[in-house]
């Protein structure tokens, strides 16, 4: 019954005809099924094996090992060969371009304020200068009492607080600011108390940070603004120290041949107090909307620290003494692209903050 050799050939070749017309993986299983499933074609040749004469025997398991093994690896790569068919099949009916260009990422980027703080802190860190940071939320002490600036006080006018208002009263109708104290900082000044409290000789610190004023918004003033606070503190400084860097730091942000110039100032927590002007860099000094007609600009005010404030801080202003400045981040950006209105800053307009795209 040598017959089985030649069924076990023509199994091979079926299968290989079989295994060639099948066009879906889900055919080529089906296949894998008939041919080789336990009630499959190749069993049942096996099952006849047992009435084979005994001699005989060997040779034919060879051989229906051998074409089991060659159907398993046919069936292996079809189904290899029909995955990358798929694929393609799937692409076209995706319409999934492949060679198609990336879509760019929009990356943001800082805005000109931003970019000029971070400058002017490199520059005051070239001066030695650490950041020591406040709170925005302050307490009238802070931001007054302990700047020399009383209750009740006129200097108070020179700046129009917002007020945190007292739990409550808002709800009743009766808005009156809170028993604690509490406002939205002014300026950045508060934090030189907080530093001396802080700090050990000598103290050389600039405070970057946002402030809030109840200001009637226009072209040059906004109710919220940045500022950033300097302040030193050591036995032996003086306004020359202060008249020095500040020049210097003028120069290093709008070049060598930036002008400027010092004039007398008022502030009640330092004394003497200076204002610190910058030639108009819109029209170079002749007069323009920009600077009001004068040709100047001030970008700080500055002064040493009045006795008082060092005492506040807990040192004695016969030993130590100080100078403090407060540069206007917003007004010196206008001075630096000029830009004709502080509110462009706020105006969450792409056409003006990407034109500053460049700047880091
Ligand atoms: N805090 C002042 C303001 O907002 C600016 C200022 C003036 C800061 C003189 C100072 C200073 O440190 O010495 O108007």
């Amino acid at each position: 019954m040598t017959d089985l050799s030649s069924d076990l050939e023509a199994l091979r070749a079926s299968a290989r005809d079989r295994l060639a017309a099948a066009t879906t993986t889900d055919a080529v299983e089906a296949l894998r099924h008939d041919l080789l499933g336990r009630s499959g074609e190749l069993t049942a040749l096996l099952r006849r094996l047992g009435s084979v004469a005994a001699d005989e025997r060997p040779s034919l398991g060879r051989l229906a090992n051998d074409v089991r093994h060659e159907i398993e690896s046919a069936i292996t790569a079809r189904l290899e060969s029909m995955r990358d068919v798929d694929l393609d099949r799937r692409l076209v009916d995706e319409a999934l371009d492949m060679s198609a260009p990336g879509r760019p990422v929009r990356i943001g980027h800082l805005h000109p304020v931003m970019t000029l703080m971070r400058d002017l802190r490199e520059i005051f860190h070239a001066f030695g200068f650490e950041v020591f940071e406040g709170p925005e939320i302050e307490t009238d002490e802070y931001n007054f009492e302990l700047l020399n600036i009383p209750p009740d006080h006129p200097a108070r006018d020179l700046w129009d607080t917002l007020y945190v208002a007292e739990p409550g009263s808002v709800e009743a109708g009766q808005p009156r600011p809170a028993a604690d104290g509490t406002i939205l900082r002014t300026h950045t000044s508060p934090v030189q108390v907080r530093a001396m409290r802080a700090l050990d000789l000598p103290i050389r610190v600039i405070t970057p940070g946002r402030c809030f004023r109840y200001e009637a918004v226009d072209a040059s003033h906004g109710f919220e603004f940045q500022q950033i606070e300097g302040l030193v503190i050591d036995r032996d400084t003086s306004l020359a120290d202060l008249k020095g860097m500040l020049e210097e730091i003028a120069r290093a942000l709008y070049g060598r041949d930036t002008k400027t110039r010092f004039r007398p100032g008022y502030y009640p927590f330092t004394e003497p107090s200076v204002a610190f002007d910058v030639a108009c860099l819109v029209c170079g000094g002749a007069g323009c909307a920009a600077c009001g007609r004068t040709g100047w600009m001030t970008i700080l005010g500055a002064g040493m620290v009045h006795p008082e404030v060092i005492r506040s801080g807990g040192f004695d202003p016969d030993e130590v003494q100080g100078y403090a400045f407060g540069l206007g981040p917003d007004r010196m950006t206008m001075l630096r692209h000029g830009i004709g209105d502080i509110r462009l800053f706020f105006s969450a307009d792409l056409r003006f903050v990407s034109q500053f795209a460049e700047g880091r």
